[in-house]
């Protein structure tokens, strides 16, 4: 069972210089499902994202385009990024935009203090910056340029020049934070998920922490630095602290103490940022550090990370204009061992969501519901104890164990492993039905109660599969719990005791929760 704690998660802020695609909704969908599962589990729960809107990125996008940065946000936040959360359901408490007055205002705040307590002063940078990264590159992270870029440097992650920039700038004395680091990597072995993402932050501290250059003078699209507003504040410093502005950092301690500290999880990319960085960040600045850095792994396509530049970006809204944004949620968790690459095709997602979402929990659904509704007139059966043998024990016990194991697993943000505790439960359930043959016995007056009994075990079988797949598959389980019969909503049932859900009297038809998808090409 829970502990009543709070749980605080929260995905990366996107770029807007761009619409989403399906690994930007991955990484929401994923939060989404443990937020739900711990709101489920009664902790006092909060899921922030948004959107991360300075720097020399947006401003070059938005200039190409022939408007104001602060236009272009507007427009892609309205057009594409919010309408993201209701194409794969994400039921967020808050959405942040860098360009808020309360994330602005707090990002001055911090620096200010940081500025006072001595972490900051001025030097001089000269490097090569990537853009697409918002980030300076060490000549091991460069590689030659091909094509059209042949004869120059280019940034092995973008395949696009970099730029030789020489600022004056203040600095963030980030190498006095190595050891403590660490000790923290050391002292907390969870800190840093999974391991392989954890060993590659720990060498990279171990090679010691050059100090971060943290403002820019040579474009203004930023929050200025205050007390000289020549400089705006370096991007990924701005966005970091969008995990903190979010819940009252520096105007509601009450509300702060409520919240902060969080889980974080980011793609794999920007992992250094939120395990070096940013705890450093919060060291100088004498506050918590998050509670963990989940690092989950890239969606491929052709092998290849998926993404826009490389015109291999899939549009969220293709699939789940297809099959839903329930199978969207399943298929990514499901198919993919969380902190894994996986690769993405449509022959697999249509193969799993036939197979096991159509064939395995829809179908089970409707026959139970079909069958209650034609033996006894959709009265939900009571009483059958006598009748029970040791096949109804041992989905009971199922139901239990299920209950427990993706409980346990959704704890250590293993999403994958607590949706394979409950597909225990839905082969358990598919089996029992195959043996027992509630439509023979239906033959029988003779059989009556044991008819009975199975369609009652049945029964109580999809409830707790209703419940468990709620954070999963909210709009299938919605109408499932609909068709049980069962008081209040599932969402209100609580999750970490799902084999324990209330019973309904009488059920209702359930259209298919999964219906046959026609090929389209
Ligand atoms: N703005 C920064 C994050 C700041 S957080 C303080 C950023 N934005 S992003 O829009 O470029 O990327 C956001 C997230 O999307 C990253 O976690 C990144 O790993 C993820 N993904 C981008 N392409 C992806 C895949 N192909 N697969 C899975 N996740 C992917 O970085």
């Amino acid at each position: 069972m829970a502990d009543a704690s709070s749980f605080y998660i929260t995905t990366p802020i996107f770029y807007v210089n761009d619409v989403p695609h399906i690994g930007h909704a991955y990484t929401e969908v994923a939060a989404d499902v443990l937020a739900r599962w711990n709101r489920q589990a009664g902790r006092d729960t909060w899921m922030l994202t948004g959107t991360d809107e300075h720097g020399q990125k947006i401003l070059r996008t938005a200039t190409a385009n022939g408007v104001s940065p602060q236009e272009w946000a507007d427009k892609l936040v309205a057009d594409a990024w919010k309408p993201l959360l209701d194409t794969v359901d994400v039921a967020n408490d808050d959405f942040i935009r860098t360009t808020d007055e309360r994330h602005e205002r707090n990002v001055q705040r911090f620096l200010q203090h940081l500025f006072d307590e001595g972490w900051i002063y001025t030097g001089e940078y000269e490097g090569y910056y990537c853009v697409g990264c918002e980030e300076y590159k060490q000549q091991s992270e460069l590689v030659d340029g091909t094509g059209e870029y042949e004869g120059q440097l280019v940034c092995a992650i973008h395949s696009k020049p970099v730029e030789l920039l020489h600022e004056k700038n203040y600095f963030f004395r980030m190498s006095a934070f190595a050891d403590r680091l660490l000790a923290l990597y050391e002292e907390r072995p969870d800190f840093v998920q999974p391991e392989s993402a954890r060993n590659e932050v720990v060498s990279f501290v171990r090679r010691g922490l050059d100090d971060l250059s943290i403002s820019r003078s040579t474009f203004d699209w930023g929050v200025k630095v205050p007390w000289d507003e020549t400089h705006v504040v370096y991007v990924w410093f701005d966005a970091l602290l969008n995990y903190i502005t979010a819940v009252g950092y520096g105007e509601d301690d009450d509300r702060f103490a409520r919240r902060w500290p969080a889980q974080h999880l980011v793609g794999k990319d920007i992992l250094r940022f939120h395990a070096v960085i940013w705890p450093a960040m919060l060291m100088a600045a004498g506050l918590d550090v998050p509670t963990g850095v989940f690092g989950h792994g890239w969606l491929l396509v052709g092998g290849e990370k998926m993404s826009k530049s490389k015109l291999t970006g899939i549009a969220p809204s293709q699939i789940t204009d297809t099959f839903g944004s329930d199978a969207f949620r399943y298929y990514f968790l499901s198919a993919i061992s969380f902190g894994q690459d996986g690769s993405f095709s449509w022959e697999d997602l249509a193969a799993r969501y036939q197979a096991e979402l159509a064939n395995g929990f829809g179908n089970l659904a409707s026959r139970v519901i079909a069958m209650i509704g034609r033996y006894c007139g959709g009265a939900v059966p009571t009483g059958t104890e006598a009748a029970r043998t040791e096949a109804d024990e041992a989905i009971r016990r199922i139901e239990q164990e299920a209950t427990d194991a993706a409980w346990q697993a959704i704890d250590r943000l293993q999403i994958h492993e607590a949706i394979a505790a409950t597909w225990r439960l839905v082969d358990a359930l598919n089996g029992y039905i195959t043996e027992q043959e509630p439509w023979v016995l239906a033959k029988d007056e003779a059989v009556r109660a044991r008819l009975e009994a199975v369609l009652e075990t049945a029964y109580h079988g999809v409830g707790t599969l209703a419940v468990l797949l709620s954070p999963v598959l909210p709009k299938a389980t919605a109408k499932l719990w609909t068709a049980l019969g069962a008081p209040g909503t599932v969402q209100e049932q609580r999750i970490d005791r799902a084999h324990e859900w209330s019973v309904g009297t009488q059920t209702s038809a359930l259209e298919p929760l999964f219906p046959r998808v026609e090929a389209t090409e």
